[in-house]
This record gives C-alpha cells, structure tokens and sequence, in this order.
C-alpha cells in the first residue's frame, strides 16, 4: 500500500489499516497468568528507541523507514515521551489560540509548513516466544498528533487521534526476530485541528507501546452492561470472539466466589442476586473472565475484566446513582508530571486516586481527552466518577468568529469527530467509574457534534451525555446534544437563576472555581447551592495539577517554567497553572478549602451536643472514628474517642459529655471524623471531616499590678520611653516607633508601615485591579507623616502620628502607639473611611525584622493559608511554621500567606528573642513571610525575588478575600470586599515572646 505525506492534512483521512476500536479488557494465556495479573501474550516496546528529529517533512529523511537505511547516527530516545522533553524542539504553552498563531493565515485543515517537526522513531525487536505463531498487533496508546509506522520495510499504517490507541495487525510482515519498527510522527497535522486544548503543545510517543498476540482464538472485544435495581444485578455480555473454541466464563465475587457462569455462549445474561452495588462510596467490583479452550480442553486464552454493578439514570430531570440523586464534587484533571509533560507515570496516577480519596473529591472529568488505561482501572477500584471526555477541542476556531467553526456541520471532519467519540466509547464503555460520556470541550456547535451525541446514544443507554459547547450557540439550538446544562464558570447567582426556572434539566458546572494561583475564595457559594436546589448536581474544580515544567534557570537551579519559560511564542504565558496541587505534586493552601467543603459529613457541635449529617448516598459511619478534643488557646484539656454509626442520608445527634471548661480563656471543642483501619487510599486515622465550636470565652481578667514608672525622655526629635527590661525610641521625623527592645535586644530595623496593598494575585490581575486599585499602591507606601502628638498617663505612654496618604483623594491616618508602663506596646492604626475610593486590598501594618525571626507560632485559623472567603476549610488552633514556608508555591508571587482569625502571633528565633502580637480588640489577620508584599509584586517567577534578607510580618485588621469565580474579570463577592467608606481600627499588642 502506498502512503502519502497529504493525509497529513486531509481530514477525512484518520486512519489507515487502523484495527477497530475495542474494549480494555486483558487477556493472558492461562487462567494462572491471569490470577498473577501477568501476561505472556504482552510484548511492552517500551525503552530507548533510536530517534532522529527534523523541523519540517521537507527536511525529513523519508526513507529511514527502510531495511536497508542506517540508524547509526541516530539518537537514542526514550519511549514513551515527548521529543520536546528530551531535547528535540521546545514546548509551547498556548491556550486557545492555535500554537501557529500569526505565522500563518487562518485555513484549517492547513499546518504550517516549515514547523512540523517530525519525529523518525526505529526499534529492532525479536518476538518473544509466547507471541511467535501468532496473529500479533501493535499497539500505541498515545501518539502526538499523527503517525505512520512501517515493518521491515513495509508500510503498515496510519493515524490520529493522540489520546486513544492506534493499533494494527503485523502477522503477514512479522518474523521471530530481527524486526524493524519505524514510525514517523509528526506534531501537526489536520489532527491538530481538532486538539486546540488549553496544554502544552507536545508530540510524540508518550503512552506505553506494546505488542499482543491473538492466540488460536481471542475475545477481541467484549461489551458488558452490570445494571442494579436496587437489590439485584442485571448482567449481560456481548463477546466479540474470533477462532473456534469452546467458551466459558465467570463472574465472581471479590472474595473470589463464583456468582454466575456460563458455557458456550456469546451473549450472556445473568441476573445476580443480591448483589452489591458499585459507587464512589463503596467501590464494589465483581471480576468477569472469559476462558477460551480447545475441543479438549486445552486453556487457548482466558480474558478478564473488572465489573460494577450500578444504574446511572435521570429521574425527573435528576440524574441519580442506585436511585440516589448524585452530587459531583468533582475536579478537572489533566494528565501532568512536571518532568515527563503528560507522559505520566503510574506512579502519578496512584499519587491522584489517594489524592482525590483523602481530599473527598468523588468526581474527575477527563479534561479534555481520553486518559491513560490504567485510570479507569483505579477509578472503578478506588470509587471515583468520571465524566470520559472526546480528544476534541477546537476553541481558536471559533473564539473570535464562530463562522469559522470547525467541525460545526462541516461533511468533511465529521468522521473524524465520530471516530474519536468511538475510539474512546469502545476503549471505556466497560468501565463502571464512567458515568457520562462528554463530545469534548469548548468546540462550538453544529451537526458534527450532534451526530457524537446521537452516537453515544445509540450505543449506550447505560450513561448520559454531556456537552458545555451547546450554550455558546444563540436560540439553544443544540441544546438537545446534552443530557444536562453544563456550564463554565457560571456564577452562583447565574446558577441560581437557572436552577429556578426549573428547566427539568440537572445542572452541573462542568468547570468552575479557577484556582489559577491564590485563588478558590467563595467556593462554599457554590457548595451551598447543593442543599438549596436538587436539580443542582455539583462541578468539576478548575483544575487538579499545574501545568508547569521542570526546568533549570541561568543559575543552574531546578525551576518550575510555565507559558513563555522556553521563548515560546506565541504563549499564554502563566495561565497554565490552576491546580490546587503543584507541578511537582505537593499541596496547594487551596486544598484545605475544597476538602472540607467537598466532605460527605457534616458535623456540628452545640451546647455540647454532636450533630451528624452523613450525606453520603450508600456508605454509613461504622468505618469512621470519632475524635473529640477540647482545647484551651491551643492547649488540649481533654479528649474522646468513639465509635457510632450514623447510616447513609441521616442525621443524628449525640452529646459529648464534655468537662466543664475553665473560667477563663477561649475554649474550642474540636471534633473530627477519621478512618478507622487502613483503607487502600489512606492510613487508619486519615480525617474526612472536621468541626470546631467555641465554647466558652471569657476574657482573661486584668492583672492589675503597678509597674515602676519607666524614665521618659522628651527629646527634640526622639521621645524615649526607658523600663526596667525595656526601651522604646520614637522618631517625630520617621513618623513611628524606630526602636524596640527588650531585654537590651533591638527589633526593629524600621518604623512599621501601614500598607493598603497586597501583591495582586493572579485572579486581581485578571479583573484589572491594578488599576482600579493602584491608589491603594502608593497611599501606605509613599505616606507622608504630617504630625505628631503625645500624652503621658498613668500607666503609659501615648503617641500618636497622623499621616497623610499618596494618593487620590488624599486622606489622613493615624498610628497611635502606647508604651505601656509595664513594657508592652500597644498599636492602634486608625483609618477614618473615606468616599471616593475603590474597595481596599488590606488594611495593615508591616514590620520589617531581621530575617532570623523567621519562626512563627500563631493562634488563629491555620494550619494553611486562609482568607476571609477561604476559610471553610481551615480551623482555630496553634500552629506553626516558617517564613519560607509559609511562601506558596504560586509560580507568579503574589500575595500568599495569610491567615484569619489570628488571636496571637509569636516570631521568633532560635535564641529564646521573639515578639508576640496578641489581638486587643478582635482578631486579627496576619502574614509572615521572607518578602514583602512590593518584593512579591514585582517578580514574575519565584526565583526573580530578591534574596532574602529579612523577615516580614503583616498584621491586618482585614484583607479582601481572593475569589476565584474566574481568573478574567470576576470579582472577588462583594461580602468579601473592604468597602473603603467605612472607619476602620487595627488594634494589637506588641510584647516580648514568653
Ligand atoms: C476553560 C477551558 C479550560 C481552560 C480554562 C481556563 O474555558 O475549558 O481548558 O482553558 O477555561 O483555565
Ligand atoms: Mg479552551
């Protein structure tokens, strides 16, 4: 047969010699290699592949293909993985725009010309023995963006569609050893048309490769519905079997107990009694195997698969799991490891399953294409939901003129829209984890889309259909493509105005919460949505992992590089990092919120008494234990553990018997509900819910003892305030206290300074809040002082200076500064409201101090980061950490660190020197970081900050919250805004650490 370079941009050309699409299932030579999970019928290609790498097809070598052509001075590469992360071509980061952007016209299916890098991949293999004799396929499992391979020198085939696999027989061109495998794959094509994903552009082989044989008779491909009615299990199998045989099969349960069989039969129906049904809570799964024998017996082949019993239905515009309306508290993954791109490891996936378990998200949306096998495998073991979505997006199509949309009703790629919805429907259908099959993303509308639709439809009655792409299109035309109204980033009050109108459609946001950097304030709007409206079935988080690559900076330093980081351009520079996990797989603050807004228990404390709403569906409360701790200012009174169980949809309450607290202090009863034993997603004693309630709270008594009176000195520019183990100095011309000791230990290296601006976080920069805020910039930093008054009494001394703030309509603030008698400091900043100002950042006091009070210790909301709209998730408790790490990791440094609720805070050094800040008023909100919010402002990257020469603690009266609805335009909710008209107080209390 012969091959042109023209398919390459003809889109009606897909695939070429392509076997036909089927089921996952595994398949071994014997019922003992499927017990060990070990098959000999599997021959992995995976390793060093001898490579070479040109820029365009022009300058490709179009004959390394050949016997006789040398690889010698080829490279060597490793497979799978991206040409572009091993040194051949760049990685491009670009989000809607096609990657080729004003380089070339707009003319789908065109690619440009002289950047198309191909990649000539050669790897010589023998067969293993178990393969030899055989009918063998070869299979790929991802391939970037096309591909054409060749056999000892024959051409074999072609295909698309990188994210599902492109198989072809090799039987007639195979010998026993010595075999030449060539594939060329080229990183644009028409394909690429069609996979405009929000991602990094890569190429290449970046899935496992691997050969199987068809023994004398193989189940190419079996197609299983496992339905529930509410006790039993319906079962059925469709087996696509080729070669004489004789057949049998098995369902049996987990402890290995054969539940149904059968003998000699193709299609296959059961009905299981009293089965127990598959869900996120309680993952059951039966094994299916099929076993293959000759006439006498002789095992030919025994396939298997992994089987859960559920019913995914909509009931009166409710979609519904085992008769039970379905929350998704769901998140949005891309298939990413900072240093192989999406050339994941399993490794990463085991990381992801344990992370979704232990953060309570019980949902993921393959964002936006198929996802590696060995996912579904872990979802359906691990109980996680997943909305199974096309490789299609063709967002920059449309994105400025939907005219140009492609597929719209174009004839000429809608088989290749279709033949992507099959790959993937016939890769997946068995899985029990799929609930909904998704046409893909942000591609616009047309008949194309519909024909996907209709196609999951026709095949499928056993899941729903989900589309976003339908509400771009004016007149809801294609509304009908989707089972649901799916939307993007709709806001609550949007999603509000939907819900009422009672459309008789289930709503779901497909994205929403962009947790681009410091973001995910507000997500309980959402979250409260779920009580309020049943037709409300939760969403999907943008997005679980940033987008960010490993790599190392001029200094030789291991960084981690977004959009732009390898002069890349065109590129969307730093808009590929929203997950709530690092690149690197470490925590995000933002994973705090949405654990415990995700929770499936809801628990508060009363008077003592514990209510519980357990709002799972199907699992009750026995695997969990119950912690009950009662503390006072951090310190732990008295703790209680027991066992109860609440069922699955009840509340119930129960009283603690708690001890009497004490007479003073602020006592918090603290409950968490943790697991039991070790689960396979977490060690026993992993928290799933927590809640925390104020008990008590009366303020410590004064101690009223007279210090001595220090020595006041009223110097001409200085006042100074002399104790017995203090001094205080404070300079009329710096306008505030310039020094502080205790002890004959110096504090202070400057005046505290008020500041009203925060770093802007990537979401204020995407609502233009640098400008709209940029007075607030200036008005703390440049202020001037204007005046200075002082007053002696009893027990202190007042000073109090009032600035005049730089900025637009100017205004003044005082900070009247107390030099209590016994020692202590009191500070009060006083802001007067002022009309004519946009809504303030913060309101704060920043201390500059040497940087070895880089300790912290604080009273207050924690343990990570937390803002006025992200608090749900964080609780009243001492805590601990660094200045440094307490920077986040948000690859463009903005305002980070923050806490609320803050009673005291203790800085503090490895020398017993510290200061203590204690709340005089109400709480306080409080950083302390190795930069200050100006240093954070200005760096692009982490590693442009300066080097870190002190510690900075900011205690705020209040911050804004940092929102998060989207990152390009939304606001932060104005209950989580500091209108600026409104007097303000910041009031604390400076002492030294204890
Ligand atoms: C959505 C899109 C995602 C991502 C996100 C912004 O419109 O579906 O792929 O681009 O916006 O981060
Ligand atoms: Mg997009």
């Amino acid at each position: 047969m012969q091959y042109t370079l023209d398919w390459l941009t003809d889109p009606e050309v897909f695939a070429v010699n392509r076997i036909s699409p089927h089921s996952d299932h595994k398949c071994y030579a014997t019922l003992a290699e499927a017990d060990a999970d070990r098959s000999s019928l599997v021959q992995l290609l995976n390793g060093t592949w001898k490579f070479t790498w040109a820029p365009c097809p022009s300058r490709w070598q179009a004959d390394f293909f050949r016997e006789d052509s040398s690889t010698e001075d080829f490279d060597d590469i490793q497979v799978p993985g991206h040409m572009e992360l091993q040194g051949y071509g760049k990685p491009q980061y670009v989000n809607t725009m096609y990657p080729w952007e004003g380089t070339m016209p707009f003319q789908p299916p065109l690619v440009p010309e002289h950047d198309n890098p191909v990649g000539s991949y050669v790897r010589m293999f023998d067969l293993e023995p178990a393969l030899r004799g055989k009918r063998v396929f070869l299979s790929f499992q991802g391939v970037e963006t096309a591909l054409y391979v060749w056999l000892n020198g024959t051409f074999l085939g072609y295909s698309e569609d990188s994210f599902t696999p492109s198989e072809f027989e090799l039987t007639p061109l195979l010998r026993d050893t010595g075999n030449k495998l060539a594939v060329a794959v080229f990183k644009r094509s028409s394909a690429s048309w069609l996979e405009d994903q929000d991602f990094w552009r890569f190429s290449g082989i970046f899935r496992d490769v691997f050969l199987y044989a068809a023994p004398a008779a193989h189940v190419r491909d079996m197609k299983l519905t496992a339905d529930y009615d509410g006790k039993d299990g319906i079962f059925s199998a469709t087996l696509d079997i080729e070669g004489d045989c004789r057949i049998r099969t098995l369902l049996t349960d987990a402890a290995g107990t054969v539940v149904a069989q059968s003998s000699g039969m193709r299609n296959i129906h059961h009905t299981v009694e009293n089965i127990r049904p598959w869900s996120a809570e309680r993952p059951n799964l039966y094994t299916f195997t099929v076993l293959l024998t000759d006439a006498s017996g002789r095992e030919l082949e025994v396939s298997r698969t992994m089987v859960g019993f559920r019913r995914f239905e909509l009931k009166d515009g409710i979609m519904c799991l085992n008769g039970k309306r379905i929350l998704f508290k769901g998140i949005n993954r891309h298939e990413f490891n900072a240093k192989r791109g999406r050339a994941i490891t399993e490794e990463d996936m085991r990381f992801d399953i344990r992370f979704m378990k232990q953060n309570n998200i019980n949902a993921v949306r393959t964002c936006h294409y198929p996802n590696n096998s060995l996912w579904y495998q872990l979802c359906d073991r691990y109980g996680i939901y997943l909305i199974d979505e096309t490789n299609l997006e063709t967002h920059g199509t449309w994105a400025f003129d939907p005219a140009r949309n492609v597929p719209a009703s174009r004839p000429e790629w809608k088989a290749a829209v279709l033949d992507r919805a099959r790959s993937m429907y016939e890769r997946d259908k068995n899985h029990a984890s799929v609930l909904i099959w998704s046409c893909g993303n942000e591609s616009y509308c047309g008949e194309d889309i519909a024909a996907m639709s209709a196609y999951f439809r026709a095949s499928d009655p056993t899941r729903l259909v989900h589309y976003e792409g339908v509400t771009q299109v004016p007149g809801h035309k294609y509304d009908h493509i989707t089972d649901m109204e799916s939307r993007m980033y709709a806001k609550p009050q949007e999603i509000e105005d939907y819900l009422k109108q009672q459309t008789g459609r289930p709503y779901l946001s497909c994205e929403y919460m962009h947790a681009m950097g410091n973001s995910l304030g507000g997500m309980h709007l959402y979250t409260d949505l779920e009580d309020k409206y049943p037709a409300y079935q939760g969403g999907f988080i943008w997005d679980y992992i940033d987008q960010a690559l490993e790599t190392q900076n001029d200094d030789g330093e291991t960084v981690l590089a977004y959009g732009g980081d390898f002069g890349d351009r065109p590129t969307d520079y730093g808009f590929c990092t929203n997950g709530v996990i690092y690149a690197d797989r470490t925590l995000s603050p933002k994973v705090q919120e949405l654990k415990a807004l995700y929770a499936n228990l809801r628990m508060s404390v009363r008077d003592g008494v514990l209510t519980v709403e357990n709002r799972n569906l199907f699992a009750d409360t026995s695997d969990l234990t119950f912690l009950v701790r009662l503390e006072q200012n951090g310190t732990v009174l008295h703790t209680r553990t027991f066992s109860w169980n609440v069922p699955a949809g009840e509340c119930r309450t129960i009283p603690l018997h708690l001890p009497a607290p004490p007479q003073s202090g602020e006592t918090v009863c603290h409950v968490s509900a943790v697991t039991a034993s070790d689960t396979d997603w977490a060690a026993a004693g992993h928290e799933v819910a927590f809640t925390q309630e104020i008990v008590e709270s009366h303020p410590a008594p004064a101690t009223d003892v007279m210090p001595a009176k220090p020595v006041i000195v009223y110097g001409d520019v200085v006042l100074g305030v002399h104790g017995e183990h203090f001094s205080m100095l404070f300079d009329k011309k710096e306008g505030g206290i310039c020094s502080l000791k205790y002890h004959g230990f110096e504090y202070l290296t400057r005046t505290p300074q008020v500041s009203f601006w925060r770093a802007m976080t990537d979401n204020d920069r995407g609502t233009g809040a640098p400008e709209q805020l940029a007075q607030w910039y200036t008005a703390g930093k440049f202020a001037k002082c204007e005046d200075v008054r002082w007053e002696e009494q009893a027990h202190a001394l007042k000073i109090c200076f009032t600035y005049r703030a730089a900025c637009t309509p100017a205004f003044r603030y005082t900070v009247t500064y107390t030099a209590h008698f016994d020692g202590r400091l009191g500070i009060c900043v006083s802001y007067p409201g002022v009309s004519g100002m946009p809504h303030m950042p913060v309101f704060a006091l920043d201390f500059k101090l040497k940087r070895q009070f880089r300790s912290f210790r604080y009273y207050g909301m924690g343990p990570a980061e937390n803002y006025c709209d992200r608090n749900c998730g964080a609780r009243l408790g001492l805590w601990e950490s660094t200045a440094e790490e307490n920077l986040s990791g948000y690859l463009n440094p903005q305002e980070c660190g923050n806490r609320t609720g803050v009673r005291t805070l203790s800085v503090f050094d490895g020398a017993q020197h510290g200061l203590t800040f204690s709340k005089a008023d109400k709480p306080f909100e409080m950083s302390v970081l190795p930069h200050s919010a100006y240093e954070l402002e200005n760096a692009l990257h982490l590693d442009e900050l300066p080097r870190v020469r002190y510690t900075w603690v900011r205690i705020a009266a209040k911050q804004m919250g940092v929102g998060g609805d989207d990152s390009w335009g939304a606001p932060v909710h104005e209950e989580y805004c500091i209108p600026a008209d409104q007097p303000m107080t910041l009031q604390i209390i400076v002492e030294p650490l204890q």
